[in-house]
């Protein structure tokens, strides 16, 4: 039935396994995530605060017993206890006392943290950048960014999110793109540049079918504009998503603001003064003023 998804034991989205311990990513959605965790006997495992005062985690024991220290008191939990963390100020360290498997529902996406195919995609992502030696660590930035930018909007947590991975993926479908045309620094044929317009789509079609599949519409849009001028699509105004908005003016932003083969960098100033003029054409007025407000925040103009 549309919206039920039922599955049998040992079943789960994703699953991680490290040494002494394994989770199961079981359901996720509308940036909520539910995950069985295994651990061993005698490990230590850790709560942290979380930088959200609102982000909730709850973990309910299976199996096994589990043990710490609160305010100076000694707690002990076995199967069916479970306990709350939200507004922490101190991490709570535990130590199993058995082996020991619990539910855990957090209502932020960890799971992402620990991933394998973030981290394979994440490989992919290195070999872009290494691909191009002027792109050097540029998803992080561009995530860096994004998320400043979408914090100044106050968007809320799951955009956050979104916006996040989506930033570190942006590129990946650049893998495809042979190294002559991506580090050409003469100017480029129409039968490159179409080579180079397929990356936002190939993108999104690299991580369909993956936990990340939400992310595809993101990436596949990183390179619209507003006028519609703008690749694969040619989406206007409201037709674009506002997170593949603010990826573009960090992107663009990030490519001013480092050396290239032909050029040296621009200022901050400069890199904006270049992308408010594009505001409307390009650009959101409203995504690229809430950058200027980061900038001016950080001192860099
Ligand atoms: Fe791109
Ligand atoms: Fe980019």
């Amino acid at each position: 039935m549309k919206g039920f998804r039922a599955s049998k034991k040992g079943a789960s989205l994703e699953r991680v396994r490290f040494d002494i311990s394994e989770i199961s990513l079981l359901a996720r959605g509308n940036g909520a995530e539910v995950l069985l965790q295994s651990i061993e006997k005698n490990k230590l495992f850790y709560i942290y605060p979380s930088d959200n005062p609102n982000a909730m985690e709850f973990y309910f024991i299976l199996s096994g017993e589990v043990t710490c220290e609160i305010d100076g008191e000694k707690l002990i939990f076995g199967p069916q206890d479970h306990f709350t963390a939200q507004g922490l100020t101190d991490p709570i360290h535990f130590t199993t006392l058995s082996d020991i498997t619990f539910l855990w529902v957090v209502t932020e996406p960890v799971f992402v943290h620990v991933s394998k195919e973030m981290s394979s995609l994440m490989d992919i992502v290195k070999k872009v950048e290494e691909k191009d030696r002027y792109t050097y660590m540029h998803s992080d930035r561009v995530a860096e960014y994004a998320v400043k930018i979408a914090k100044q909007m106050k968007l809320d947590t799951v955009q956050l999110e979104l916006i996040t991975q989506a930033s570190y993926l942006h590129d990946i479908g650049k893998i495809h793109i042979p190294e002559s045309v991506l580090n050409k620094p003469s100017r480029l044929t129409d039968e490159e540049f179409a080579v180079i317009k397929k990356h936002p789509a190939d993108g999104a079609e690299m991580l369909k079918g993956t936990v990340y599949e939400e992310l595809c519409p993101i990436i596949a849009q990183h390179h619209e504009r507003l006028d519609g001028r703008g690749y694969p699509f040619g989406l206007t105004k409201n037709d674009i998503l506002l997170e593949a908005k603010i990826i573009a003016v960090s992107d663009t932003y990030d490519a001013m603001t480092e050396d290239r083969a032909y050029r040296k960098a621009f200022n901050a100033q400069y890199a904006l003064d270049e992308i408010r003029s594009l505001v409307g054409t390009h650009y959101d007025k409203e995504v690229v003023e809430a950058f200027e407000k980061v900038l001016i925040e950080e001192g860099k103009i």
